[in-house]
């Protein structure tokens, strides 16, 4: 870490929309997945910068709930990178310390891919490094309607924000206070409704397979510069 990195506030909860991985591989003349494929490289540089930044909790969004309108094949291959990632890369970051949580329903996952996800999350539960978040399947509308239906069934009534947080998938965590888009697109995309009340927003043109470490201290020192004010004055 470079000394002009320390003089920042690192913020506690950077969350990504990894976006733009289909467009990376267009202009190669290449297939989608090969965008896919980079993609997952830039994920594991990525998490090891957030880490060494003192970034807390890294949130990536990888699947949204819309993402099933996408061909079946590049689903599948989707899928298969998960797997990859999570059976060949993860035990690099495992010992780094960083502990992974899934946001979003993976039931409707391949039964092989639920099961390492399981495994890798167990394996990771007692790390205290890095708090990563993969979101999967996650859609906020979705989450928000879950975090109604389970209330309902503890009998929860008139909850406070507090509560109601606390029956979201990012339950304990902070709020992100920075959310990165690649790719230019200037949306949420069903992202972290709820969560992103007060989060500063950061967008760059560059696609998610061309975002760098270098890329991530930028959005952080742009963060440093925004006055945060909650309202008030
Ligand atoms: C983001 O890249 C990855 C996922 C949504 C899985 P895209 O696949 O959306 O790439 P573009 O937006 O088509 O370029
Ligand atoms: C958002 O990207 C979802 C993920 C990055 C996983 P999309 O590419 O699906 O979003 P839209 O369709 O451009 O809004
Ligand atoms: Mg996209």
């Amino acid at each position: 870490m470079t000394n002009s990195v320390k003089k920042f506030v690192a913020p506690e909860h950077v969350a990504i929309i990894m976006d733009g991985n289909g467009r990376w591989a267009k202009r190669r003349y290449l297939p989608r997945v090969f965008g896919h494929k980079q993609g997952v490289k830039t994920v594991k540089s990525i998490v090891k910068a957030a880490d060494s930044l003192g970034i807390k909790v890294l949130t990536l969004y990888a699947f949204s709930t819309e993402n099933w309108k996408r061909p079946q094949d590049e689903i599948d291959a989707l899928f298969n990178l998960l797997l990859v990632f999570l059976k060949k890369e993860f035990d690099e970051l495992n010992e780094k310390g960083v502990k992974l949580r899934i946001l979003g329903d993976i039931l409707k996952f391949p039964q092989n891919v639920q099961n390492e996800i399981k495994k890798v999350c167990k394996a990771s539960s007692e790390n205290c490094g890095l708090q990563l978040n993969i979101a999967l399947n996650y859609g906020s509308r979705q989450e928000i309607l879950r975090a109604y239906e389970n209330m309902r069934k503890e009998g929860v009534e008139n909850p406070t924000e507090e509560q109601f947080s606390s029956f979201l998938y990012t339950q304990g965590q902070p709020d992100p206070d920075l959310l990165i888009r690649t790719s230019g697109e200037m949306r949420l995309s069903n992202f972290m409704l709820w969560q992103m009340a007060y989060g500063e927003i950061y967008i760059t043109d560059k696609f998610w397979p061309d975002f760098t470490k270098e890329d991530l201290k930028k959005a952080v020192e742009e963060y440093n510069k925004r006055d945060r004010r909650f309202g008030g004055i």
